[in-house]
């Protein structure tokens, strides 16, 4: 038995080269090796982020053989609309408790890849366009599991943003892409969750494979934030074992057979240090062990328990889109017939396909579920098939709904996407609901107006026909095992649907920011544009959207006052945001107040706004609160060539309902020191005049050569300044005098003579 990571460098000396080289592939499908001999326990890593897929002897990382039961909770596409952390760690802490129950070691997810198109299959499984609410609601899901003695795998690590070609094609991402949108959440959950491991991706980043990339694996995660874990390949994402630990890979998964094999001559032949694959065995078994050592109790579940937070996560995910006729709630007491129609709401669409496809314990349905919450008359129709054949024939089936509509006094109509359409392994093509639903829609209004729409559906939709035909829309996305009890709270008021978009839903597909570059070609994609993903593209570009990231309605209405932002040392990047929020209509309900940072004059290109800082906060009708919302450095920061900055100037702090309902706004001003950059003979004319040093040297040199109306061409100083800016100094001196490359070079030998404090004059 390990009791520390001295111990386990003290085991490993004890282990043959081929013990050391079984123990960093995978022993079967799930387990990693054993070593009896030497005391080593094996481990099992199981899916997945939504519910535990222990699969006992069989065995696909597919989602198509069968598993054990367990809680299916809402998808990551719901929990990300939740705004709600604490509940992202009680799923953490249910999920932690159902793996050690069924023996799982290691849980293999958050998903906090970024929704750069929404075309990606596997949406369902993120959390969100932002980098900042993935980040918040991954740390706080992976510190509810592993404080239940179980690791959490970060995945798919990184920029593994699509299912084409997704095991070969190289993502051509430029740094400050990732490091500004791809990598932050993956950064916060590491450096504040100490996740057991993190889950390289099947793809390239450029060129090089996530399990094979020494920058990333090895620099980035182990050098710049500390990962104290191990790396575990996705599933089969390995092709050189060797390359990948030389790399950083510690684990590769699942069992090959022919590894070890490959690892030991790699070993003997010299291309592979026996001290790296020390360095991976040690990191395997002290992590395991770390594990082992955190379990204080025996593990007992409550599925009923994990049920019912299966329900609220369900609720809280939910989006109030649109409720103009205000048809929501219902009165479950009095009113006449509902007619419910849609074979979502008897077959619920609850989870995704794929790997993270689960058994679960128990399944409610809507429409069961309505029945029960209300003492109104309930009528049903399906509306349509789950499956085009000749079984059913579609117009009798909207014929029949049809009928049933006319005679409600509302309609509850389910739509959404069919399984068959959105799954790991590929992406979609279209954003459009099934033509038949849509046909249902607008047949089923064109009798009884009154319509409620609930969506099931993991990754958005093109909802413009459901908005035109609907007065209501209610996104409840894959809403997991309890999402049809959710379904009927909502609709009848006994809960509030108090999500907010962590995506935005766009107009149309053209509109999206990956829609020239989706999803690439011969082997690449191009991350064209770049920073700008979500709603960082559709504002810059002022681009209409259907529902703008961070939209959601309740059953009440909020008002915001008395913003401040107290800055309280404007030498260094800090803030604290303060916003009183109070609840004026008559129901209680939830407001996610939402705080946005914009760098009106950054030097180079910029979002117009950035989230950095959110709360949720629960309040009863009339009541209020002051809520108080830190923003860290980073919150100000871009990155650069020269890593993180922070550019002293104005800073505009934006607090809101969504991205395009921004309640209050105050411009604060950050006195940082401006980043120094170096002069050298390459530097523009507009870069030497910035410079508080250089600017003196220039501007003599510049007069020395005389006669400026010479070179103006008739224009003003000014103008003729705004001419030659761009203009490396060097250029603008071939013109003027022989030898410019010897003239700037003594100019910069000046600069570097000058006393480093320049006179205050000079540096305004
Ligand atoms: C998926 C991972 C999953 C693994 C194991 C892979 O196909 O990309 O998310 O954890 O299989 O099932």
């Amino acid at each position: 038995m390990i009791t520390s990571h001295a111990s386990a460098e003290d085991l490993v000396r004890g282990l043959s080269l081929l013990q050391k080289a079984t123990l960093v592939s995978g022993a079967s499908f799930w387990r990693t090796a054993a070593i009896e001999e030497a005391d080593v326990e094996g481990a099992v890593l199981s899916d997945g982020p939504h519910g535990v897929r222990y699969q006992g002897a069989d065995h696909d990382h597919l989602g198509l053989g069968g598993s054990e039961p367990a809680t299916a909770f809402p998808t990551a596409s719901a929990t990300g609309s939740s705004w709600n952390p604490q509940l992202l760690e009680r799923m953490g802490r249910a999920l932690g408790d159902e793996a050690r129950a069924l023996g799982v070691d290691v849980l293999l997810g958050p998903g906090v890849n970024i929704k750069r198109s929404p075309l990606c299959g596997r949406n369902f499984e993120y959390f969100s366009e932002d980098p900042f609410l993935s980040g918040a609601l991954g740390t706080a899901w992976v510190e509810g599991v592993q404080s239940r003695g179980v690791g959490a795998s970060v995945k798919h690590f990184a920029a593994n943003n699509q299912e084409t070609d997704r095991m070969r094609v190289s993502a051509e991402v430029d740094e400050r892409s990732l490091r500004e949108i791809y990598l932050p959440a993956f950064e916060r959950i590491v450096r504040e969750a100490r996740p057991a491991t993190v889950m390289a991706s099947y793809n390239r980043i450029n060129g090089t494979f996530a399990s094979e990339n020494s920058w990333l694996l090895s620099e980035l995660l182990r050098g710049d934030w500390d990962f104290d874990g191990y790396v575990v390949s996705d599933w089969g994402a390995v092709r050189n074992p060797a390359a990948a630990l030389a790399a950083g890979l510690d684990l590769e998964m699942p069992g090959t057979g022919g590894s070890a094999r490959a690892i030991v001559e790699a070993v003997e032949s010299g291309d592979l240090r026996e001290g790296t694959l020390d360095r991976a065995v040690v990191r395997i078994l002290t992590v395991h062990e770390r594990l082992r050592a955190a379990r204080e109790e025996a593990a007992s579940v409550d599925h009923d328990a994990h049920h019912e937070l299966a329900r609220q996560l369900a609720v809280e995910s939910s989006v109030l889109l649109k409720n103009s006729g205000q048809l929501l709630p219902l009165d479950p007491d009095t009113g006449g017939a509902i007619a419910v129609i849609g074979e979502f709401a008897r077959s619920p669409r609850y989870q995704g396909a794929g790997s993270s496809h689960i058994v679960p314990t128990r399944l409610d349905d809507a429409l069961t579920a309505i029945r029960r919450a209300t003492s109104r008359s309930v009528m049903f129709a399906p509306g349509y098939a789950l499956a085009d054949d000749d079984a059913h024939d579609p117009e009798a089936l909207i014929g029949e709904a049809e009928v049933h509509a006319a005679r409600a006094d509302v309609v509850v109509l389910f739509l959404g996407l069919p399984a068959r359409d959105e799954s790991e392994g590929f992406d979609r093509t279209t954003l459009a609901l099934p033509a038949r639903q849509l046909e249902l829609l607008g047949r089923v209004a064109a009798v009884n107006p009154r319509v409620v729409v609930v969506l099931n559906n993991g990754g958005v939709v093109d909802l413009r026909d459901v908005v035109d035909a609907a007065e209501t829309v209610l996104e409840m996305w894959l809403p997991g095992q309890a999402g049809g009890s959710a379904a009927a709270e909502l609709l009848f008021g006994f809960a509030e649907p108090s999500g907010r978009l962590a995506e935005t839903i766009p107009l149309a597909l053209a509109d999206t920011p990956a829609f020239v570059n989706w999803p690439g070609s011969e082997g690449e994609v191009h991350y064209g544009e770049r920073i700008y993903v979500g709603y960082r593209w559709y504002d810059k570009v002022s681009r209409d959207v259907a529902f703008p990231f961070g939209h959601g309605l309740g059953y009440t209405s909020f008002a915001y006052a008395d913003l401040e932002v107290r800055v309280p040392d404007s030498r260094a990047a800090g803030a604290t945001v303060e916003v009183t929020v109070k609840n004026t209509g008559s129901r209680a309900g939830s407001e996610v107040v939402q705080v946005y940072v914009g760098d009106p004059e950054a030097t180079l290109d910029r979002p117009l706004r950035e989230l950095k800082g959110f709360a949720k906060v629960r309040l009863e009708p009339g009541e209020e609160a002051r809520v108080s919302i830190a923003l860290d450095e980073r919150a100000f920061a871009f990155w650069s060539a020269e890593g993180w900055v922070v550019e002293p100037g104005a800073f505009d702090i934006e607090v809101g309902a969504s991205s395009r309902d921004i309640r209050a706004a105050r411009r604060i001003r950050l006195d940082v020191p401006a980043r120094k950059r170096e002069l050298t003979a390459d530097s523009t004319v507009a870069e030497w005049f910035a410079d508080p040093v250089g600017k003196p040297i220039v501007a003599r040199a510049l007069s020395v050569m005389g006669d400026k109306d010479a070179t103006s061409g008739g224009l003003g100083a000014a103008d003729a300044m705004t001419m030659v800016a761009s203009l490396p100094l060097v250029s603008l001196f071939a013109f003027g005098v022989s030898e410019p490359e010897s003239v700037v070079q003594s100019l910069l030998e000046q600069v570097r003579a000058a006393p480093t404090d320049a006179p205050e004059e000079e540096t305004a």
